[in-house]
């Protein structure tokens, strides 16, 4: 096996042990909004409880298409361009498995979502990295130029991002869609924090730029909008020669997504849109705070402006390297965070990060910054 376990999810399990507060994982900690469990256990009561088509109940993917419409500026149809998954996890492996080839060459923004590293292995493709430099985390236009070639069959996109926070601009993702278009790759996008935005920043689907909607898979779930990380609900939405090979995977890798939290999905897809600015508008109180709270700890952070993550250097704190440093901080600290090295293809290059997320209760996070306090007012032992 060439990938190890998944370290952020490791770190929940470490956290427990510790009776640590969970700044790991990025799941939250507050419930989801009332009237869409309500319509999850209605549609249980109605008997939606056998599978569902294997691509996606009819009205989660008629909704999928009206949201993306209004909120993406993309029409697709629900029919033939959109696949539900198991989450956006599930959408982004069928989607790399039904379009990569072994031997091809597949780009990843670096550092990325610890998924992405074992899907590309897992489809046999070859990933090529290309790195997003701090503070601001833009890409080297000449370097990411020079990655495109003729093996290469998809770029990995992921804005808002985790774990660095960056937003894409127009003209960073109108530079890469003028690469896909010129080489004829594929930009497959994970847009899941498209509604946690900060600073007035403005989520842009690559989708929606001349000429990209034939040439884009969009990757999306309920788990970050709607705090339902737990129901498994997720898409990918392609043009229909490629939505035709994601659903032939899709259907043997998990037949489908939950029947009666597709209907539910429907429902909260179609919620109230006052709830998208509430939704932003909370998590910039807890940006704001964590931030705060991070560097009088004596952290230096890189402000996000769109997802629920921190990332952040610790090399003055002189640990050996993060992985020990997020262990002091489970075990000494009480705060659960993830070593930097899980987002980078060779460790040492994120051996001075530490990731936090921050989609917790206020209370949460107030608790998380007393005890982050200990490493001002007492000795850190290494
Ligand atoms: C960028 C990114 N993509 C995908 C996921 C997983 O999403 P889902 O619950 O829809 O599978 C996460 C979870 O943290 C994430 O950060």
């Amino acid at each position: 096996m060439k990938f190890t376990e998944s370290v952020i999810r490791d770190m929940t399990r470490v956290c427990l042990k510790h009776q640590g507060v969970n700044l790991a994982q990025g799941f939250p900690d507050f419930p989801a909004p009332a009237e869409i469990k309500e319509a999850a256990i209605q549609a249980i009561r109605s008997d939606f409880n056998q599978y569902a088509i294997t691509w996606g109940t009819p009205s989660l993917r008629q909704a999928i298409a009206d949201k993306f419409s209004w909120y993406n500026g993309v029409t697709v149809d629900p029919d033939t361009e959109i696949t539900v998954c198991c989450g956006s996890t599930e959408a982004m492996i069928a989607s790399l498995m039904a379009i990569v080839n072994p031997g091809e060459e597949v780009i990843v923004f670096e550092p990325f979502y610890e998924n992405y590293g074992p899907d590309t292995i897992l489809c046999g493709s070859q990933p090529r990295f290309i790195t997003l430099h701090e503070p601001d985390w833009h890409f080297d236009g000449k370097e990411l130029t020079d990655a495109f070639n003729n093996k290469t069959k998809a770029i990995v996109l992921n804005t808002p991002n985790n774990p660095t926070g960056k937003v894409f601009s127009r003209e960073e993702l109108q530079f890469i869609a003028d690469l896909c278009l010129k080489w004829g790759v594929v930009a497959v996008t994970d847009e899941i924090y498209e509604h946690i935005l900060y600073d007035g920043a403005e989520h842009i689907s690559i989708a929606s730029l001349p000429g990209m909607r034939d040439q884009t898979i969009t990757i999306n779930s309920i788990s970050k909008t709607y705090s339902l990380t737990g129901w498994r609900v997720g898409w990918a939405i392609a043009p229909a020669h490629l939505t035709a090979s994601i659903r032939k995977v899709h259907d043997f890798l998990t037949v489908g997504a939950p029947h009666p939290l597709q209907e539910a999905a429907a429902a909260a897809l179609q919620i109230d849109r006052n709830y998208y600015q509430t939704l932003a508008k909370a998590y910039q109180e807890r940006r704001d705070f964590l931030l705060r709270a991070v560097e009088e700890a004596g952290f230096l952070a890189y402000c996000p402006k769109g997802a629920y993550y921190i990332m952040t250097d610790v090399g003055h704190f002189g640990f050996s390297d993060d992985v020990t440093f997020a262990f002091y901080l489970v075990e000494k600290v009480g705060v659960a965070t993830v070593p930097g090295s899980s987002f980078y293809s060779v460790p040492s290059r994120g051996g001075t990060k530490i990731r936090f997320c921050f989609p917790k209760r206020m209370e949460t996070l107030r608790q998380a910054s007393e005890r982050l306090k200990k490493l001002k007012t007492e000795p850190v032992r290494k």
